[in-house]
Formats: structure tokens, sequence, C-alpha cells
């Protein structure tokens, strides 16, 4: 039952289009470059790690169209999105390779079963943490969509339900876009997990009348010091969890991390088309003269943190820059 948000096969990237789901399930066929840049800018695909693998296989269209170069093909992907750091590793990890005469496609392989593999690693490290808490609150999607396999956030609830936990899922619905009540309910109602669909601004009145044990979402960019950025709302679940002693957990593989950033005040955060936030499900709401913002992310400070939950276990905020350093020296 478990869904897959790409593939590669013979030349052609194939990509579930999430726009869609959980209405129709499409699958978009690309075999070349600007064709994956704009499915990335449009959200045919998307979270992180997802957009990352997405990118790597983007360089390999690129090579075979054999009029880019290496540089140019990696500028025009990573600009697609600029707050997730998982795209920039991904292109950067086939880009080198290409650049010294190796080979892009297993490179690009590589990349993906990594970031399947670390998935599958950060769902057994986190499960145990799940094992008292029965009511999970997750913002946006962090699943197999957002990840090509697992899911970061929802990796620990699927290995904690199969060794038997009785889990429920609070699902944010996630404005403007909807990936909570168009991805992470579709997935969880594919596996039968137990959850609810709550909007954006009910998670705080939930919190607070005692109905949630645990936060768990996914990141986009992780600083040094642990400051980080995910999907626009974050922040504020971060405070009211901790208002409410709610352990909130985040959960990325190594892709995400950027240990060369301090903290995440210079963290770059996407601005979107204000009509997402103006319309809904493609009719008007506001005002035709309303303006709007819609920033696509925040960034939450670490002490909001009670863990990261990476592939090699739990880490504290406090150790996260040593275990980053650690990484870094072979
Ligand atoms: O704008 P999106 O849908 O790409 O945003 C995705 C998120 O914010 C996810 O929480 C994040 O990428 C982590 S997914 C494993």
């Amino acid at each position: 039952m478990r869904v897959r948000a790409l593939w590669y096969r013979d030349g052609v990237l194939h990509l579930v289009d999430q726009r869609e789901l959980p209405q129709r399930m499409v699958v978009r066929r690309l075999r070349h470059v600007r064709e994956v840049a704009e499915a990335i800018r449009t959200m045919v695909v998307r979270g992180a790690p997802a957009i990352g693998v997405a990118g790597a296989y983007g360089m390999v269209l690129a090579e075979r169209e054999g009029s880019f170069s290496p540089d140019r093909a990696a500028k025009l992907l990573v600009a697609t999105r600029p707050t997730a750091h998982d795209l920039a590793v991904g292109v950067e990890t086939v880009r080198v390779p290409w650049a010294m005469g190796g080979n892009p496609l297993a490179a690009a392989d590589r990349f993906r079963r990594r970031i399947v593999e670390e998935c599958h690693q950060i769902g057994v490290a986190g499960a145990p943490l799940l094992l008292h808490a029965h009511r999970v609150l997750t913002h946006c999607n962090a699943g197999a969509l957002a990840t090509v396999e697992w899911g970061t956030a929802l990796a620990p609830i699927r290995v904690a339900r199969a060794r038997g936990a009785d889990l429920f899922v609070w699902v944010d619905e996630t404005r403007p876009l909807l990936q909570g009540s168009r991805l992470t309910a579709w997935e969880l109602a594919r596996e039968g997990v137990p959850h609810a669909v709550i909007v954006d601004n009910a998670a705080g009145a939930f919190m607070r009348s005692g109905q949630v044990d645990a936060v768990i979402v996914g990141a986009d960019r992780i600083a040094r010091n642990g400051d980080f950025a995910n999907k626009i709302g974050t922040y504020e679940k971060a405070v009211v969890a901790r208002e409410n002693r709610i352990p909130f957990y985040v959960a990325a593989p190594w892709s995400t991390f950027e240990p060369g950033r301090a903290n995440g005040r210079s963290i770059p955060v996407e601005e979107r088309d204000p009509e997402e936030v103006l319309s809904w499900a493609g009719h008007r709401v506001a005002p035709r003269t309303s303006p709007a913002r819609n920033p696509a992310f925040d960034v939450t400070p670490s002490r909001y943190v009670t863990a990261f939950i990476t592939p090699s276990g739990a880490v504290a905020p406090g150790k996260l820059a040593s275990v980053l350093a650690r990484r870094a020296t072979p």
C-alpha cells in the first residue's frame, strides 16, 4: 500500500503529481532538465528530500541532453526552491562526478538509496520515542511523498505501528496548499492509520486541552545550532507545545542539516505567489483588491526542539553541533 513519490527508468523521471492528490493519481513523465525544474517550482514534487532526489535525476537528464554544463544545470535546478537544503545536496551529489567525467546516473541512484535508507533509520530511531505517545500531531506532509519512501515525521509512526503501538495522528491541514489534509491524510488513510484532520488554527486548542502527547515534524533546512526551517506554521506549533510541556521532535535525514550555517537567522525563506493565499481550491475568496503575503516556511529556534530524530538516533539540540562536526571528520 505504500506509495513512492518518484522513480527513474530509461531516461525518464516519473513523478507522482502531488497537486492532483488525493482526487487523482497522475504520473508525469519527464525527459528534460527544464521540465524537472518546472515540476519542482510548481510543486508537482515537493518535500525537501524528494526534491533533492528529483534534482539529482534532473542533473542526469541534463547530462543526457548534451547542451548543459554541470554548473548551468545545477544553477537552474537549485534556483527553483531556495529553502530546502536537500535540493542543493542532491544536485551537488551529481554535479561533482559529472564534472569529473564520472557516471551521473550511478550518483543519483546512490543518493536516492541513501535517502530511503536514512528515512527508514529515522523510523527505527524515532519509534521508541512514540511508545508512550498515543496521540501525535504533525504539520504539512513529511511522509513518503515528501521523501521518496517512508517519510521523516511519518517514518517513526510507521515503524511504531508495525511494532504494535496504538497511535492516533492529528493532521494539520496546512494552508495554503493543504499538504496535511490532501497528502498526509491520504498516506495515513491508505495504511489504515487512525487520524483526524484539523484546521491549522485548532492545534493550540487540542494541545492545551491535553489531547496531544507529542508533536513530530520534518524540516527543510537545519542550522548547526538546531534552528530549523519548516512549513509555515511550524514555529507556532513548537511554541505552543513548549507552553504545554509536550515533546516536540524534528525528524530529518543528513541532507537536511547544514553544518556550515551557524544559526537560522539567514536561512532563505521562499515567498510564493500571493494567489495561493487569496484563493481557495482555485476560487478567489479575498476581495480582488486585497494583497497577500505568502512565506512558505518559518524558522523555529532550536530551544523549542526536544530532540532531532536523525538516522543515527535522537540528538538533543545542545549536542547537534558536535554530532555534525564528528560526521564531517572522517
Ligand atoms: O512546500 P513543501 O510542501 O515542499 O514543504 C514541505 C515541508 O515543509 C516538509 O515538512 C519538509 O520538506 C520536510 S519533508 C520530509
